[in-house]
């Protein structure tokens, strides 16, 4: 007998503070890394890098501008204002849960007061409240590319242990003042990616890293975040029973480009790296292979006696994580490379991809649950899954988004499959259930939801939200627990 998703499954959508919120500098909020985030149009597919690179200067000039003009962050889709509104047709779509952040800044400025700020913690509080009486589970984040910036220029971000602290006692703060509210919780989003872009992640500016001593400093904060994420999650227990705290990877299911056992030993390697996040947190220390390489690379991260004792001691209840597109990978120089999630690999014949390059592939995912639960054997959620796409209102308002509910439909036939299988998966929260600003890019354009924002790319428009064609087939494939995806 088939087994589908449970009846308690999590059916819902995510969206991030920094992204959504707007309201950058009210209410008492500090700049966070968001804030200084560029604009970046006419985004070249094939050079993920030059998005993502920061430097002092890039900074020092985004904070002499006090304008929202060139830093989409910072206007969001003002959430801030809105967010009864944009719950109302999470509501109206059955929404079982929703999956957002606290921005750090909101709750202490600077990273450093001695109090937090009331009207930071008042905000989320009503949120959550709101969000309660709505029957809509809220999936909270702790950190999503939004530390204080005043952390990144004090410490480097979390090059220096000093930050532990700090996140630890934002985190106290949240656990204490939601703890009747919040009962799913996770640590740092795609914890991974402070490799690939180690400011918005951590708040490291590569100008400000001894010199050939980045990669060493990128594993010594991450190894900070690490030991944050396991204290916290032990505060989190202490502090609501009965919560349950997970960690955040971004799935970058790689192949070899060939069975020719050279890619596939590339490939394995990369993998390797892809799962030694997760490994940590989930089992509590560092994997032996990894701990070899990073000798080898004469790489030796700095840990206080009791760190190891502390990992091992507080691991995660759950794994989730994001899926999006996948990777091939090649021991062969020169074959022809697209972009993923601010990543690149060697293009897929066999993929179509969306117009930034990122190769569509459902079976991916199935691939990458069955990967995961066998790896970790913990409950497992997918809290970021989606396809941005440049939408088209017609002169009487519609939106016929076909392509994302083609893509939706073929990741959640997959889905259902790796449930049936026997992956315990215990909920789906699509990204960007309603349009907001690209972490990667800072475009509008790029757009992810099943409600439509009336904002371009310079921010003109009347933030009107509409229901795409896809609302009402979510709707209709949460009414029906995900058995009618037509
Ligand atoms: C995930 C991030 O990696 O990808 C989100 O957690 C992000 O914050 C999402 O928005 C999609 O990426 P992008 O660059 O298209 O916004």
């Amino acid at each position: 007998m088939s087994k589908g998703f449970s009846e308690t499954f999590l059916w819902g959508g995510a969206i991030a503070a920094n992204q959504a919120e707007g309201a950058w500098n009210i209410d008492g909020k500090g700049l966070s890394v968001a804030d200084v985030g560029l604009y970046k149009p006419n985004v070249d597919v094939e050079d993920y890098e030059g998005h993502q690179a920061i430097s002092s200067k890039a900074i020092e000039v985004a904070m002499q501008d006090r304008s929202d003009k060139n830093y989409p962050k910072r206007r969001g889709i003002d959430f801030y204002h809105r967010y009864k509104e944009d719950l109302a047709l999470f509501a109206e779509m059955g929404f079982k849960a929703l999956r957002v952040s606290i921005a750090w800044s909101r709750i202490f400025p600077t990273g450093e007061e001695a109090e937090p700020n009331e009207k930071g913690l008042q905000f989320y509080f009503d949120l959550f409240t709101e969000m309660k009486r709505l029957n809509i589970e809220p999936i909270v984040t702790l950190s999503h590319y939004e530390m204080p910036l005043a952390l990144s220029a004090k410490y480097n971000g979390w090059v220096e242990r000093k930050v532990v602290d700090c996140f630890v006692k934002f985190s106290k703060a949240c656990f204490l003042r939601y703890k009747e509210l919040v009962k799913y919780w996770l640590t740092f989003n795609e914890i991974d990616s402070i490799h690939r872009h180690p400011f918005t992640t951590a708040g490291i500016v590569p100008d400000r890293c001894p010199e050939g001593k980045e990669e060493a400093v990128v594993y010594q904060a991450l190894h900070h975040q690490f030991v944050a994420s396991a204290l916290v999650t032990k505060d989190c227990h202490e502090i609501i029973p009965g919560s349950q705290v997970g960690c955040m990877l971004t799935k970058l299911t790689t192949y070899p480009n060939t069975c020719n056992p050279e890619d596939v030993a590339v490939t394995l390697q990369r993998n390797l790296h892809n799962y030694f996040y997760a490994d940590v947190q989930v089992f509590g220390e560092y994997p032996v292979l990894i701990e070899r390489m990073l000798e080898q690379k004469n790489i030796h991260i700095h840990m206080e006696p009791n760190d190891r004792e502390i990992l091992k001691q507080h691991t995660v209840d759950y794994v989730s994580f994001s899926y999006y597109m996948s990777l091939t990978e090649s021991a062969k120089e020169g074959l022809e490379r697209t972009s993923g999630n601010t990543i690149m690999g060697v293009k897929n014949p066999y993929l179509p991809s969306t117009e930034w390059g990122w190769q569509i592939d459902p079976v991916g995912l199935k691939i990458s649950l069955i990967e995961l639960y066998d790896r970790y054997k913990k409950p497992l959620i997918i809290v970021e899954n989606g396809m941005g796409a440049v939408d088209q209102v017609e002169p009487d308002g519609s939106i016929h988004d076909h392509y994302r509910i083609d893509y939706f439909r073929a990741h959640l036939q997959q889905m259902k499959e790796a449930v049936e299988a026997g992956v315990d998966l215990f909920g789906y929260t699509s990204w960007g259930c309603i349009d907001l600003i690209s972490a990667s890019t800072s475009q509008m354009s790029k757009r992810y939801g099943f409600i439509y924002v009336d904002q371009d790319d310079e921010g003109n428009g009347t933030l009107a939200r509409s229901r795409k064609d896809s609302f009402y087939w979510y709707k209709k494939v949460i009414e029906s627990n995900g058995q009618d995806l037509d």
